[in-house]
């Protein structure tokens, strides 16, 4: 193709670029195992990488390898999870686990065909595990991603599909490892939704957008996000607290919370913010001790490692707080 001597030029200049400004100390890009790999990019998918330093190094403290991670349970996982939000990615890197352990004889695929049949894994992270992992060279399309290839390119009006097609011709094969991470982090230090710093960024002379001196953005899909009341019960006797397992809610699946009031009034103590829905949450003393739903009495001293959502364990962390 004709072009193509040109775009691998364009790749390797990233490559270059990488090497030399990359964020080389994030703790997933250092002892580089398909492992470390899997897990970091599932936590990257939704969440800024210098969020996903902490949980990532406690991750790895507990399962450094596959082999310590065999044996974890969902609840394990999500209580690693906890705080990280999006915890459908928890669930599903529990599933493939063990997909991996019954379909894969407990090693991380190295095909794209068999990479994606994992729950949690699709076109763009099998392509960041086969380029990271195995320096295999297949295109990433992350919102980073996306929105250099929008610039360089100048495609205000582009499709997914165009897109692919550009990360694809770009890519450093001979470097993809370092080449994938460096489009990545030019996304994300260099070439920002806002202030974007074009004098820094080694693509400029050939970057469409900065020749016109406009910038375009990628159009993020604005969500209507629902108003959600939720009425929290908190049942307390002698140091411990009733919690059930939640299968209710439609987010926060296998996470423990309080009983749910079955009035609804449209109290609101705090809001939290999810990626759809605005939850407007309310909590009520209550005294009763028998309780005829399904559900758990926990140890005060048990809650700050049990796998719950982030305003239930900020409640909790009170009582967790006075028992000490
Ligand atoms: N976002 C997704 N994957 C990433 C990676 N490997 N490094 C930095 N940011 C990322």
């Amino acid at each position: 193709m004709k072009t193509n001597c040109k775009e691998s030029s364009t790749g390797r200049q990233i490559t270059k670029w990488y090497k030399a400004k990359g964020r080389n100390n994030l703790p997933w890009r250092k002892n580089i195992t398909p492992y470390r790999v899997w897990i970091s990019e599932i936590m990257l998918q939704q969440t800024q990488a210098k969020t996903v330093v902490n949980y990532f190094e406690k991750f790895i403290s507990y399962y450094p390898t596959f082999e310590d991670f065999k044996s974890a349970s969902e609840e394990d996982v999500l209580s690693l999870w906890k705080g990280l939000g999006f915890y459908r990615r928890a669930r599903n890197l529990y599933r493939a686990k063990e997909i991996i352990l019954k379909k894969f004889n407990g090693k991380l695929p190295n095909s794209f065909e068999n990479l994606i049949t994992l729950p949690g894994i699709g076109k763009s992270t099998a392509g960041a595990i086969l380029s990271i992992a195995y320096k295999l060279p297949y295109p990433i399309l992350d919102a980073n991603v996306k929105r250099v290839l929008t610039r360089l390119f100048f495609k205000t009006d582009s499709n997914e599909k165009e897109l692919w097609d550009l990360s694809s011709q770009i890519l450093d094969k001979k470097n993809v490892d370092d080449f994938q991470q460096g489009i990545m982090d030019l996304g994300a230090t260099v070439c920002t939704p806002k202030n974007a710093l074009c004098e820094e960024c080694p693509l400029n002379k050939k970057c469409i957008s900065f020749s016109k001196g406009e910038l375009p953005t990628v159009n993020v899909k604005k969500i209507n996000k629902k108003n959600v009341y939720l009425e929290f019960e908190i049942y307390e006797k002698n140091q411990k607290i009733f919690l059930v397992k939640n299968n209710q809610l439609g987010f926060w699946d296998g996470l423990w919370i309080m009983p749910i009031a079955k009035t609804k009034q449209l109290k609101t103590e705090i809001i939290h913010k999810l990626s759809h829905r605005n939850l407007h949450i309310s909590f009520a003393n209550k005294s009763k001790d028998e309780l005829k739903i399904e559900g758990k009495w926990f140890d005060i001293a048990q809650l700050s490692k049990l796998p719950t959502p982030k305003p239930i364990s900020d409640k909790l962390s009170v009582y967790v707080q006075n028992f000490l």
